[in-house]
């Protein structure tokens, strides 16, 4: 009787020590639909990865396996095959990144879906520095370069929208220019490009509009 209760005791125990850094919910379903849109290496992909995964404390270099540039991310994909590239396996199985850091949401998990079946190519989205509109040019750039480490609640400084992105435009350029600060993002494999920061500082010189 006494050593059932022990063994009981022991049990739970354990099963609590390793649902502790599980995930609960369960894996996000790819809506095949969103599929069609080119997805780009430099411009989604990788600001996911650094954002998420190449973190000092987990892939960032000295870990293997590494995330910070193409050939090691390429390493971890099979071109066309997302269900049979670590990559994505390891995301949407719940595995990556562990508790208690979020896991990717459904839009990031597609866009890794999406990237691995049109071939995983080394690829940077076209940029047009005389376009510069607040709500399709400027926002986008924040959202998937910054928002992993900026987003609501964050103790790094919230940058999720255009109260936030215009009150602080001046920090921001210090800082994605390596002007004043450390550079962001911190990654050096992932500055934002001379385009993106011509664009932000067009915007800027036009008087910060929300449009
Ligand atoms: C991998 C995580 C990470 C990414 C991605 C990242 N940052 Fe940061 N950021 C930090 C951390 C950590 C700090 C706090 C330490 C510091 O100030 O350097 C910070 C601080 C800042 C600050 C100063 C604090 C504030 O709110 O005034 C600014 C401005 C900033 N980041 C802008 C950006 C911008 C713009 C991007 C995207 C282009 C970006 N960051 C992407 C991690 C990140």
């Amino acid at each position: 009787m006494k050593n059932s209760i022990i063994l009981s005791f022991f049990t739970v125990l354990l099963l609590i020590l390793f649902n502790s850094c599980q995930h609960e919910t369960t894996p996000p379903v790819i809506d095949t639909a969103a599929l069609n849109d080119t997805v780009y290496f430099y411009d989604e992909v990788l600001p996911i990865i650094q954002s998420n995964c190449a973190l000092a404390d987990c892939h960032g270099g000295n870990d293997d396996p590494d995330l910070t540039t193409y050939s090691s991310i390429k390493k971890l994909v099979k071109a066309g095959d997302p269900q049979n590239s670590r990559l994505y396996t390891t995301a949407i199985g719940n595995e990556m990144p562990p508790a208690p850091k979020a896991l990717l949401n459904l839009e990031q998990v597609t866009s890794i879906y999406a990237w691995i079946r049109q071939g995983a190519l080394e690829n940077a989205e076209p940029c047009d520095t005389s376009l510069y509109t607040f709500n399709a040019d400027i926002l986008p750039i924040f959202k998937r370069n910054c928002l992993g480490c900026h987003n609501t609640g964050s103790a790094n400084g919230e940058i999720t929208n255009y109260n936030q992105i215009a009150t602080k435009a001046a920090t921001i350029l210090g800082r994605i220019t390596a002007q004043s600060g450390s550079i962001m993002p911190p990654s050096p494999a992932n500055s934002l490009s001379g385009c993106k920061i011509t664009k932000f500082t067009n915007w800027i010189k036009a008087g910060k509009l929300n449009n």
